[in-house]
């Protein structure tokens, strides 16, 4: 597809390699509520090349949004501090507020064209249509009160209309994918997505698939059945990393204990396995500035000159390993999407976006305490619904109607149309960033 120009881009950048190696960025610090702004885009993409252990190769961050938090359609100041740090880029557009925040997706995007020029554009080796979309919709998210998604029939549209409005601009050529659970991947429902894509960002947590036997003995194994299953529906496209990690603290989900000993066990058993191997932005550099979620994955904690928590140091002897799993997981509806939904969000948190129609009525409250409480997890044991995992703090509001989401509890009510002051695409964006 246009995967040739992509690698001819990227080995454009001096020093990059062809394959990309980074971390997840969102709008926000992990409270939800404080923009990320230029400086701490740039402190964190310098700390991440100069993290001990690696040989420098976290030069790449994956964005969830273009948007700068606290505005409507500006482009996001990680642009400005990646030129600056010579950062490659792998755009996300947020899609899971409906078409009005599409438009200004891409409307930031078209103004970072116009603003920087090939000073950005040289950077970006892809653009991701969406983030767990899908997920969202999915009964587990549903169940979980993740958040306002999109239906595959919305993101092929919003692939089609990224795809518009790159051609005939320098990033004409780029190659655009979509983010989303391995789970969702694997929906056949979820099939045209797949076919609109030129590759398929994989998102994979072991530690949230909790109707399984996830202890940290099977992470690396849950981990291969997850990217195997991905590329088995994927008709020959990559699959691109774009989320995984184990967290190494809080609390346990099924057999999986979240500690710094078993993080440093899926990074050398994982991470080192995949990275310079496929494209890999990892779950994640840190979450925990100023405030620490329940679980967190931060490779460095909450001062961000620290050393890393565990050793990121690679044993070259067996790094190379990449081993495969078929059979035993094999039924695609067998293991769980439980899955996360909190973090820190694109759009900050109050609301400085316009609403979205609505799908919903209610009243939206606590949002914080939700946006910032970690995940819950709850085994429904029940057939092909699994593992819950939710966001910390009790839904809120009530959702009526007949929309697609209105069972959504919670979050529906977050969608409330006219919804501006409470912050409806911002509290989406936090309780759905990861
Ligand atoms: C499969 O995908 C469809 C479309 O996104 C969704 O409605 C459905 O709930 C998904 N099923 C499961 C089991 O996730
Ligand atoms: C999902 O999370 C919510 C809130 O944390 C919880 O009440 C619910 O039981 C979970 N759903 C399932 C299916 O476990
Ligand atoms: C290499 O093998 C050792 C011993 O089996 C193991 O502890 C370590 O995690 C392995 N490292 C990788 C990168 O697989
Ligand atoms: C967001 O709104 C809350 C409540 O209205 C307020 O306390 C907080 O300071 C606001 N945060 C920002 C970043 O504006």
């Amino acid at each position: 597809m246009h995967y040739s120009s992509f690698l001819g881009l990227a080995a454009s950048i001096a020093g990059a390699q062809a394959l990309s190696t980074g971390f997840n960025y969102g709008a926000t610090q992990s409270d939800g509520s404080t923009p990320m702004e230029q400086s701490d885009y740039q402190s964190r993409f310098e700390r991440a090349k100069s993290l001990q252990g690696t040989d420098g190769e976290f030069t790449s961050a994956r964005l969830y949004t273009m948007i700068q938090s606290g505005t409507t359609d500006s482009p996001s100041s990680a642009f400005q501090a990646a030129i600056d740090t010579k950062t490659s880029l792998l755009l996300g557009i947020w899609c899971s507020g409906g078409q009005e925040v599409v438009t200004n997706e891409l409307s930031a995007l078209s103004a970072a064209i116009e603003q920087y020029g090939s000073e950005f554009t040289d950077l970006v080796v892809g653009i991701s249509v969406g983030s767990e979309d899908l997920y969202r919709v999915s009964p587990t998210g549903i169940e979980n009160d993740s958040g306002y998604g999109a239906t595959p029939n919305e993101l092929v549209s919003y692939i089609k209309q990224t795809r518009q409005a790159i051609s005939g601009t320098s990033l004409s050529g780029a190659s655009l994918g979509h983010v989303d659970t391995w789970t969702a991947w694997v929906n056949g429902s979820n099939s045209a997505v797949t076919d609109a894509v030129d590759w398929l960002g994989m998102d994979t947590y072991p530690y949230f698939e909790n109707t399984e036997a996830n202890s940290i003995d099977n992470g690396k194994e849950l981990y291969w059945d997850a990217y195997d299953k991905t590329k088995g529906v994927g008709g020959g496209k990559e699959v691109w990393i774009t989320e995984t990690g184990w967290p190494v603290s809080g609390k346990v989900s099924g057999q999986a204990v979240a500690s710094v000993s078993n993080a440093e066990t899926y990074w050398q058993e994982v991470a080192c396995a995949i990275l310079g191997n496929y494209n890999v932005w990892w779950y994640t550099l840190e979450d925990s500035i100023p405030t620490t979620p329940n679980p967190s994955f931060g490779v460095i904690g909450s001062d961000l000159n620290s050393a890393p928590l565990y050793d990121l140091k690679c044993d070259k002897k067996n790094s190379t390993s990449t081993a495969t799993s078929t059979g035993k997981h094999s039924s695609p509806t067998k293991s769980a999407g439980g899955h996360h939904t909190m973090g820190s969000g694109p759009y900050g948190s109050n609301g400085t976006m316009s609403g979205v129609a609505g799908h919903a009525t209610g009243t939206a409250t606590g949002l914080l305490t939700k946006a910032t409480g970690g995940y819950g997890s709850n085994p429904t044991g029940a057939g092909a619904s699994h593992a819950a995992a939710g966001p910390g703090g009790a839904p809120s509001g009530t959702a009526s109607g007949g929309a697609p989401f209105a069972s959504q509890t919670a979050n529906a009510a977050v969608r409330a149309g006219s919804a501006m002051g409470a912050g409806v695409i911002a509290v989406v964006g936090l309780m759905a960033a990861l």
